[in-house]
Order: C-alpha cells, then sequence, then structure tokens
C-alpha cells in the first residue's frame, strides 16, 4: 500500500542513470529456457517484473537465482515443470513469452492467459496463429493456454500487426524449430533486436531483427552464455520529460541515444534544448514550452509507452496538442486522474485534445497502470502543492527507485509505506 508524495515546482537538474529495458528483460528471461546451458544476464532493471519472472522461473524447478540486484544467473537444464502457475503469471503481460520459449524446448507449456497493464483488448492471437503454423496445437481453457506439439517444423508467418509480443515469441520458439521460420511484418522495436543478440549469443541463427522481416534457423541445441540488457528507453524517455517539465537541466546518462530520436525531435519541436553525446542526452527547457502533434506508433515511431507521460508535458506547454494514439484502442484511461491535478484534456476515441498552459495543482490520485503512474508523477512534479499518488505497486513493475532517482535531482519526493 505505498505511496508516492510530490511537493511540486522544484526544477530538476543533475545527471540520472538509466537502468536495463524492463521490456527487454521481461523477453530475455524466459528466452533462456530455450538453452541448455547456464545463462548470466546482466543490467537487468531492479523491479518487479523481474522478480515475478526470477520466482515464475524457480517455480518451474529452474536453478534460478541472483549474483547481485542485477544479475540473474539462469541454469534452465534443471527444468522439472511445463506450467506455470495462476498466481505467479497472472499480473503480468510477458508471462506469454514462457509460452514461446517452453513450446520451443519442450513442445510442450501451460501457462495462464497473460495479465499486465489493460489498454483496452489486448488479444494474443498473432502469437497463436505463429505457433499453429509452426505445427503446435494450442487450446485455451479456465483461464489456461496449453501448447503442444509432436514436432516444431519453420514456418513462414506473416503478422497482420506488427506486434511486439508476437514477434519476439516467434522468435524464441523458432529457435529450436526444425528448418527455417520466417517473420513478416515483425515488430523492430529495440527489444526485439535485443531478444535476437541474447539468442544468438547462445547459438541461435537469427538474421533481421530490427527490420520487418526476420529469418530464424532453428538449431539442436543452444548452449550458456553471459549477456548486458540495453537501456531502457522509455524509463530514459521518462526522466527527458520530467527535465522538460520542471524546466529543467537534466543529464539522462547511459541510454541508446538513437533509441530516443522520436521523443528528441518532439521536445525538440516545443523549444527544448538537447545536447547529445555517445551514451548521453542532455535535456533543457529554459524557455516557455509550446504545444506539438503526436500519433503514436511501432518503432521508430512515437512510443505508446511515452503517450502518458507526454500528455502531462503537453498540458503545461502553451496552445493546443493533439495525440493520436494507433497502437492501442484504449489507452486513455487513465485521463480521468491526469484530470483531478488540472490537466484539461478532451478524449474522442483514439484522439485526445490537450488545452495546454494549464497550471496543474497538487491532489491525491491513483496509477491505473504503469505509464499512466509515471505521467502521474511528471505531472506531481510540475503541480502546485502536494501530490499523493496511490496505487504505487503499478509503477514498481517498472521502474527502479524512482524516488530514490528524481530525488537526487532535486524533486521533494517521498515513498511512504503504510
Ligand atoms: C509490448 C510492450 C508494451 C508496449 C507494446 C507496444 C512488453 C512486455 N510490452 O506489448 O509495453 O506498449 O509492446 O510497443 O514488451 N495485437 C493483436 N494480436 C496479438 C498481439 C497484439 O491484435 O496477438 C495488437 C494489440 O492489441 C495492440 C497491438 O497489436 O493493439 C500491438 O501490441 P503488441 O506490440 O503485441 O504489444 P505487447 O507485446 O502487448
Amino acid at each position: 500500500m505505498d505511496r508516492i508524495v510530490i511537493n511540486g515546482q522544484k526544477r530538476l537538474s543533475g545527471a540520472i542513470h538509466i537502468n536495463g529495458a524492463k521490456n527487454a528483460a521481461v523477453a530475455i528471461i524466459p528466452a533462456a529456457i530455450a538453452a541448455e546451458g547456464v545463462c548470466v544476464i546482466e543490467n537487468l532493471p531492479r523491479i518487479e517484473d523481474v522478480a515475478i519472472l526470477a520466482n515464475a522461473l524457480q517455480s518451474l524447478g529452474m536453478d534460478c537465482k541472483f549474483l547481485d540486484p542485477h544479475t540473474l544467473q539462469i541454469d534452465a537444464s534443471s527444468i522439472k515443470e511445463r506450467k506455470m502457475t495462476y498466481d505467479l503469471a497472472r499480473n503480468m503481460r510477458a508471462s506469454y513469452y514462457l509460452l514461446g520459449a517452453m513450446l520451443g524446448r519442450f513442445k510442450e507449456a501451460e501457462v495462464p492467459l497473460p495479465g499486465g497493464c489493460n489498454f483496452g483488448a489486448r488479444p494474443i492471437d498473432l502469437h497463436i496463429k505463429g505457433f499453429e503454423a509452426m505445427g503446435a496445437k494450442i487450446t485455451q481453457e479456465h483461464g489456461m493456454l496449453y501448447a503442444k506439439a509432436d514436432r516444431l517444423a519453420g514456418a513462414n508467418i506473416y503478422l497482420d500487426m506488427a506486434s511486439v509480443g508476437a514477434t519476439i515469441n516467434i522468435m524464441i520458439a523458432a529457435v529450436n524449430a526444425e528448418g527455417v521460420t520466417t517473420i513478416d511484418n515483425a515488430a523492430k522495436e529495440p527489444h526485439v533486436v535485443d531478444t535476437a543478440n541474447f539468442l544468438n549469443m547462445l547459438g541461435a541463427n537469427i538474421k533481421g531483427a530490427g527490420t520487418d522481416m526476420i529469418r530464424i534457423t532453428g538449431c539442436q541445441r543452444m548452449h550458456g552464455g553471459e549477456y548486458q540488457i540495453i537501456p531502457d528507453q522509455i524509463e530514459a524517455g521518462t526522466y527527458m520529460i520530467a527535465s522538460a517539465i520542471t524546466g529543467g537541466d537534466v543529464v539522462v546518462e547511459n541510454i541508446i541515444p538513437k533509441h530516443m530520436d522520436s521523443l528528441s525531435a518532439k521536445l525538440s519541436e516545443m523549444n527544448c534544448k538537447l545536447e547529445e553525446g555517445g551514451d548521453y542526452i542532455r535535456v533543457m527547457a529554459p524557455e516557455p514550452l509550446h504545444g506539438v502533434n503526436i500519433k503514436t506508433m511501432v518503432y521508430p515511431g512515437f512510443p505508446t509507452d511515452l503517450q502518458p507521460q507526454m500528455t502531462a508535458l503537453l498540458s503545461t506547454a502553451k496552445g493546443t496538442s493533439v495525440i493520436t494514439e494507433t497502437v492501442f484502442d484504449n489507452r486513455y484511461q487513465y485521463m480521468t486522474e491526469l484530470k483531478r491535478l488540472g490537466c484539461e484534456v478532451t478524449v474522442e476515441g483514439r484522439v485526445a485534445v490537450i488545452e495546454g498552459g494549464s497550471t496543474l495543482t497538487g491532489a491525491e490520485v491513483r496509477a491505473t497502470d504503469l505509464r499512466a503512474g509515471a505521467a502521474l508523477i511528471i505531472a506531481g512534479l510540475a503541480a502546485e502543492g502536494r501530490t499523493v499518488i496511490s496505487n504505487v505497486k503499478y509503477i514498481d513493475r517498472g521502474y527502479e527507485g524512482v524516488e530514490t532517482k528524481l530525488g537526487a535531482l532535486g524533486a521533494d519526493i517521498r515513498r511512504e509505506t503504510r
């Protein structure tokens, strides 16, 4: 029942270190099941989703332990179970990767239907079609998905949508299939590439990750290895936006600046000053900011996972901004909470119109999902007076030490544990 309490209107300045990418971590940890050797995964963020997955692997009988808070050692040779219990996986979208990983390696798996943030219907039909094309039979009963195959054979798979989850899941299963699998209209997000790099390091043969056509040649046996996860694009973007909303001067370090291009372009258009180095971006907002229009898209477009944070920023910028959400059909549920802080927004279907120039005022609000929680923190940093955010468990799913990191930049922010 933790709460985050912010006394707003403190300008942020200094440097902030970005952790490893959540969405890469939650794919790469299950992907380790594909190999029979010992995997050491470094630069993991210390977040709830990673802890849940580590527990999930342990519950399957795997030898899985943290060597330090950011390094997990997984020995999937000792796996005993093929069934993931509902309790362990129900809060996580990424539990679906266990299906692909176990199906690939053992030709059978049983996992709960995925949970995670609710942005309207989030089907996994594309994952299932992919597995079926490879010869698996998938059934659903009592909230569980069962997958079984006598043999998994490579197939040519076209994704109706460039789904991140389906691309990664099919890739993980296909490394243990016989023959060649192609994924057409594949997602190109950085964590797709990171997962492919991880699997290739274990002996897989994946070509084309980062383009819309991925080709996987199945291999007989994969070994262990050591791998370092890429920096988190969305955590980095969240703090870049936090700097902008407080008129701050923050160096966001340990990132891949190229991954931030779509956000950097929008912040520059708003009047922020950006300086980019090899592994950092400095975000300054010395002048008043003005509104911009944003359309969320698959990578390299503007990420849907930064849409809520951007809404908070745009509500303080001058003029009217329009956001069009093209990835999810219902990702504006958080607006009710943002409005409590004074944001002026009207939503019509996938379009949100933000009347900028609002003076935000602190209030009691509730995080409704992970990135919505981040948006409330950003709005709270700019708001007059005290903002109290409950349901912090959502924020803890994806941000390591958010209050410590922002506190070090000069925010008046603390966690209350009740
Ligand atoms: C992943 C990310 C999430 C991010 C999203 C989009 C993880 C764990 N989560 O979610 O943070 O917001 O990518 O970048 O990496 N779809 C279908 N059928 C499917 C699969 C997806 O219709 O089988 C639709 C979804 O409903 C959505 C769109 O495709 O409208 C994109 O979803 P997808 O890229 O799969 O997102 P997730 O993997 O759920």
